[in-house]
């Protein structure tokens, strides 16, 4: 067991990738086009530098904090991914892991476990929907959420159909039979992942590939791709639309994909109790920068109406400081939690929230603040100039990432 603890995110990231068959692996760490984006997420944190102190430091600083109307222990949620398919227990074993640490959990329209039995693991539950099909299968599929006891719901916007991709889109399978099994077989038994699929046998099952909570009108499950093919085929929402969900929904509604101040402004409209700024891990439209660089100027226009939340490219406690300082309330974690729950099932998941909370826990003593809301941004961080980014404010727009040299 001690064996399965792992020191940090990148070391999860290695036993990721050396159990799991190269095509999930590849799902996992996927970005769009050149892969821009997904990196400008990661790197960005290291352009932000800290002004700690050495003395009088903070003992125990208090993490918890209150995301659409849930009491959590700490600053950071799972955010909804699809493709779970790296562990037999999925979603229920991250949100389990997500309920042990006092924190919430986004459950994806595009999982592999109905979203009854997430609540049940996690009453602390998100639901997140894309927009896909008619507006009542949008309010079916909200209303079963609400009566399974889901506690908020999240309507994800930012999906731009990029393909063509530099790294090789993933080849995930539309069913498991045995033309999909005899056609991966090798990259199994030749790439030496045994023990993931030691862990589809133990549990007596094979990946999943139906999305349960994507069913309307009494009709089995649909597959993963055929819900894929609806969603596509599905025309993006207006404003007034998402207005119009978050009415049918009635609760907490977190619009996720935000990064630009003139949107953000537009969801508070539509009557958002939240936002992330969310450029889908980099899975969205290559080019947009860095999810901390947009945040300070939709904080600073909208943080005193909406709760601002932000998701990408997290993988230390030092990031989610980081981004709490420029202005979120919160972070949510995609990869991350996903490559724990690759390595090392729940117990890996619960490992990335802890390692999590110490390392955000000795950032804040380092800063001698008591909580993240006693961040200031201009004393406990140094930003270089031109690092933020004021999308849609109206002035100062620095479009796409910027250029930076190799090395530098
Ligand atoms: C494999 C994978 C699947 C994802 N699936 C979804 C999804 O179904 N719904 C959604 O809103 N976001 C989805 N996302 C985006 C995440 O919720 C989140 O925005 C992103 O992972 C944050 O960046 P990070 O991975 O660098 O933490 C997915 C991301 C990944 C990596």
């Amino acid at each position: 067991m001690a064996n399965d603890w792992f020191e940090t995110v990148h070391e999860a990231r290695r036993r990721a990738k050396r159990r799991l068959p190269r095509s999930v692996f590849l799902a996992l760490v996927a970005g769009a086009q050149q892969g821009l984006t997904l990196r400008d997420n990661v790197e960005a944190y290291s352009e932000i530098g800290f002004s700690p102190h050495v003395v009088d430091l903070e003992d125990e600083p208090d993490l918890s904090t209150r995301v659409m109307g849930q009491d959590l222990s700490m600053p950071v949620l799972l955010s909804p991914t699809g493709v779970q398919a790296v562990h037999p227990e999925g979603e229920l074993a991250a949100a389990r892991a997500a309920a042990n640490r006092g924190t919430a959990f986004g459950l994806s329209s595009f999982g592999s476990k109905p979203v009854e039995e997430v609540v049940a693991a996690n009453p602390q539950t998100f639901f997140q929907s894309y927009w896909v099909g008619s507006k009542e299968d949008m309010a079916e599929r909200a209303q079963r959420a609400k009566e399974a006891g889901a506690v908020g719901l999240i309507v994800t916007l930012d999906w731009v159909f990029s393909d063509g991709r530099d790294w090789g889109s993933p080849q995930i399978p539309s069913d498991i039979d045995l033309r999909t099994m005899i056609k991966h077989a090798p990259e199994v038994v030749f790439g030496g992942k045994f023990r993931y699929l030691w862990e589809y046998a133990k549990h007596g099952q094979l990946p999943e590939l139906s999305v349960p909570n994507m069913a309307v009108g009494g009709q089995a499950p649909p597959k993963f791709f055929d819900a894929y093919g609806a969603w596509m085929n599905t025309p993006q929402p207006s404003w007034s639309d998402v207005s119009w969900l978050r009415e049918q929904w009635g609760g907490p509604f977190m619009v996720k994909g935000i990064t630009r101040v003139d949107d953000a402004k537009a969801a508070v409209d539509a009557g958002a109790t939240a936002i992330s700024v969310s450029n889908h891990g980099g899975n969205n439209l290559d080019g947009t920068p860095a999810t901390i660089r947009t945040l300070p100027a939709v904080a600073d226009a909208v943080g005193d109406q909406v709760e601002v939340l932000l998701d990408g490219g997290i993988r230390r406690g030092s990031d989610v400081v980081k981004a709490l300082a420029m202005g979120a309330r919160a972070v949510m974690i995609g990869r991350a939690y996903l490559w724990g729950l690759a390595a090392n099932g729940q117990p890996g998941v619960e490992n990335v929230l802890d390692l999590l909370r110490s390392e955000i826990t000795s950032t804040l003593m380092g800063l001698r603040r008591g909580s993240p809301s006693e961040l200031v941004r201009d004393d406990d961080l140094i930003v270089p100039p031109g690092f933020t980014h004021d999308l849609g404010a109206g002035y100062g727009n620095h479009i796409g990432v910027p250029v930076r040299s190799e090395g530098a």
